[in-house]
């Protein structure tokens, strides 16, 4: 079994997370990490045992033995980042939202062609059992034709104009942190939707990133995608998938659920199932293990999120963000 020395690009809060949950897949281990600070690089090799830290994150391509980087900076360092790696041919797992706009996500995947390097978008979500057991249920007919998704992600932050959350110059805002949630799921079941049949409205903070964003999908034949962020409040996180024969409700948080219930739909009565999906851990090991899976088999990208996926989420939340007027 080969061991993959995984390097960290930007130790905060969800790189500790992360790497927390390397530590439960015996392929893994964190080799390097690389910080704007070495003594937090120090500090977070120390706490996981890393062998390498660097105060630079342009240090970190010439790590001995490293095999693959996990990026988790702000949104605004995404692609400067990503192209750093690839250029020297060190896969890529990036953060979400993958870059702030279309051509900066271009820029990477061109890269990554040329280099033959892999590189993946961290939508942790795809990977998450249940969730992944829901979209099985909905590919194998269970609820029927699939007509209506509807989802919400949203939690109150304290306004705090410093924060990566607020502050515009670090792509600060609900749709671009949490609104790519509800927007990654109706991609996945629905594909990307026309850009005539988005609708979109948005209300901003004082530093002028959205607070809340409230977008629909219309797609073809009577389909709908419901989608709801906000950075001030705590709504439900929850997810439902509304088919003619039934339902499946994602419980909260929808997008690391352990749970969901299948609900069918008879003459007159309901019939409902819960499915229990329990994890060990964050929820963020899959994608890490999956990575690794695509470099055993030599893949230069993933079949569950492709490159070409990605391309689509960003697109759409490029037009999402121009129909409310929300630019970087
Ligand atoms: N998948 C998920 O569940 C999930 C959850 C949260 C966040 N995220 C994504 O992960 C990324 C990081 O989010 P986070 O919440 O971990 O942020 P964070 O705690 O602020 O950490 C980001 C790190 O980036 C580095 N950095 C470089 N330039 C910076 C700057 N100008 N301002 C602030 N930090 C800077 C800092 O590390 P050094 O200075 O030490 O290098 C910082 O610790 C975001 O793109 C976010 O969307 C994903």
């Amino acid at each position: 079994m080969k061991i993959y020395n995984w390097g960290i690009i930007g130790p905060g809060r969800i790189a500790r997370k992360f790497a927390e949950d390397l530590q439960r897949l015996p392929n893994a281990r964190l080799h390097a990490v690389a910080s704007t600070s070495i003594d937090r690089a120090r500090a977070f090799a120390a706490e996981f045992g890393a062998n390498y830290s660097y105060g630079r994150y342009d240090d970190i391509v010439h790590c001995p033995g490293l095999d693959v980087v996990y990026i988790a900076t702000p949104h605004v360092l995404h692609c400067e980042n990503t192209l750093l790696c690839l250029e020297h041919g060190i896969p890529v797992l990036c953060e979400k939202p993958f870059a702030m706009n279309t051509a900066e996500a271009r820029l990477m995947v061109n890269a990554a062609r040329k280099n033959r390097t892999f590189l993946m978008e961290a939508l942790w979500t795809r990977f998450i059992p249940a969730v992944a057991h829901a979209f099985d249920l909905v590919e194998n007919g269970e609820i029927g034709e699939l007509h209506t998704v509807k989802s919400d992600f949203g939690y109150s932050m304290p306004f705090d104009p410093a924060s990566r959350v607020f502050n515009k110059a670090l792509g600060g805002g609900s749709l671009l942190d949490i609104g790519i949630y509800p927007a990654l799921l109706s991609l996945f079941l629905f594909g990307k939707p026309a850009a005539e049949d988005i609708q979109a409205a948005a209300t901003f903070t004082p530093t002028d990133v959205d607070e809340s964003c409230v977008f629909t999908f219309q797609y073809p034949g009577n389909r709908l995608a419901i989608n709801h962020s906000t950075i001030a409040a705590n709504t439900p996180v929850e997810a439902w998938l509304h088919g003619r024969e039934g339902s499946i409700y994602l419980h909260p948080r929808w997008h690391h659920t352990q749970k969901l219930t299948l609900s069918r739909y008879e003459f007159r009565q309901e019939t409902k199932r819960d499915i229990e999906m329990p994890y060990e851990g964050r929820g963020y090991s899959f994608e890490a293990e999956h990575v690794m899976q695509c470099l055993d088999n030599e893949l230069l990208e993933s079949d569950k999120v492709p490159l070409y996926f990605t391309l689509d989420l960003v697109e759409t939340l490029d037009a999402v963000r121009e129909k409310v007027g929300l630019v970087y």
